[in-house]
């Protein structure tokens, strides 16, 4: 029987606030695994908005990653250092 490594555990900061994330895990999983949810507010009328579809087509996981708007949580993956800001909560 084979095991497979665990992942490497990093640093992100979400909202300012540091927290461990996997490597290579989406960004929607590691802010889901914070507790972070919803993720957005509508632009026309404020209603919280969270992930939907899990697959890059709603769009209702967009975040700010690193500076840039409207990034797609579901399909971004963690890296070390990343900064993730949700409009939900920022
Ligand atoms: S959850 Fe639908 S685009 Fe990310």
């Amino acid at each position: 029987m084979s095991t497979r490594p665990l992942p490497e555990t990093v640093t992100v900061t979400i909202d300012g606030t540091p927290s461990q994330a996997w490597a290579g895990q989406s960004v929607t999983a590691a802010l889901v695994t914070a507790g972070i949810w919803p993720l957005r507010r509508n632009a026309v009328n404020g209603q919280l908005r969270g992930p939907f579809c899990g697959m890059g087509v709603c769009m209702e996981c967009e975040v700010t990653i690193n500076g840039r708007p409207d990034s797609r949580s579901c399909t971004a993956h963690v890296t070390d250092g990343m900064d993730i800001r949700t409009a939900a909560h920022g």
